[in-house]
């Protein structure tokens, strides 16, 4: 395990768990490096085939660490997530994501980049970023409306309303919804498929699903500046202080 990142790789099967139940998995800067090298050394060993995404414990991921940000914040240090949010919409590799409960923030949004998306009965989807005073990430505001159609990407967008897993398997975001306990091995056999069939045909195949690829990058990046004056605004200031000091938010003063 590397900070809060467990990593096992057997029968061309890569698995990245995020490792932090104490902390709801929120991922810090050192577990975004520690699954950055993982994805691109993963794409570099022929040993690997596939890699599949998963949390341990009752929670896919609470996303970006909180305090991760205010320090952000204070210090206006570069983004963690950006070479993460790099390694994953250029992988080469197929991706699978294992949902087990909540997944929000980046956890929702690192999901469309995943070629397969199996979800746990206690999966759900949240994107709470305007409650943060924060913009959305990941190409998520390019790739939910071409997904979901506006009406629904606003609704988890703009409202922050979360979408079960039912709702991501009737809207297409997820392949399959199965009991928790079998999470885990039915991401495995659809991992096994794909580790089986032949590297240099997924590979291509992949890359032509994901032709819209640069446009999903320059939206990251049109994210990314966004969202990095928005971790330093009051709006975001207050999301962060009352998350830490427990209360609610208080946005009436904003204009
Ligand atoms: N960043 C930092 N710490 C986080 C965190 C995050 N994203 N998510 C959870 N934690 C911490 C909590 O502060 C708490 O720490 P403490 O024990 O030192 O007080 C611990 O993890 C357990 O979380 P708690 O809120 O007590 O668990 P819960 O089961 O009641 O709720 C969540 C779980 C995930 C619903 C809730 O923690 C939450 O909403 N987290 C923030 C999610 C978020 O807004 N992420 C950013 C998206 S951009």
């Amino acid at each position: 395990m590397t900070e809060n990142v467990t990593i096992s790789r057997a029968g061309g099967i890569q698995e990245i768990a995020f490792n932090r139940p104490e902390k709801k998995n929120a991922l810090t800067r050192h577990m975004y490096a520690a699954v950055v090298d993982a994805l691109r050394s993963g794409d570099a060993d022929p040993a690997v085939r596939v890699t599949i995404l998963t949390g341990v414990g009752d929670i896919f991921t609470s996303g970006n660490d909180i305090k991760d940000f205010q320090v952000r914040a204070a210090s206006n240090a570069t983004s963690a997530a950006s070479p993460f949010l790099d390694a994953l919409s250029t992988l080469e590799k197929p991706l699978i994501g294992a949902v087990n409960g909540a997944a929000i923030g980046v956890g929702t949004t690192m999901l469309a980049h995943c070629d397969l998306v199996v979800a746990a009965r206690s999966a759900r989807f949240v994107m709470p970023f305007t409650s943060l005073g924060l913009v959305p990430e990941a190409g998520s505001s390019l790739l939910f409306p071409q997904l979901l159609g506006n009406q629904r990407a606003s609704a988890l967008l703009l409202l922050g309303e979360p979408m079960t897993a039912e709702q991501g398997l009737q809207w297409g975001f997820v392949n399959q919804v199965v009991d928790d306990a079998d999470l885990m091995e039915t991401a495995r056999g659809l991992a096994r498929r794909m580790a089986a069939l032949p590297p240099g045909a997924i590979r291509q195949t992949k890359k032509l699903i994901r032709h819209g690829a640069p446009d999903t990058t320059a939206r990251i990046a049109e994210e990314l500046e966004l969202f990095r004056a928005r971790l330093q605004s009051p709006e975001a200031g207050e999301a962060f202080a009352a998350f830490v000091e427990k209360r609610k938010p208080d946005f009436s003063r904003f204009d």
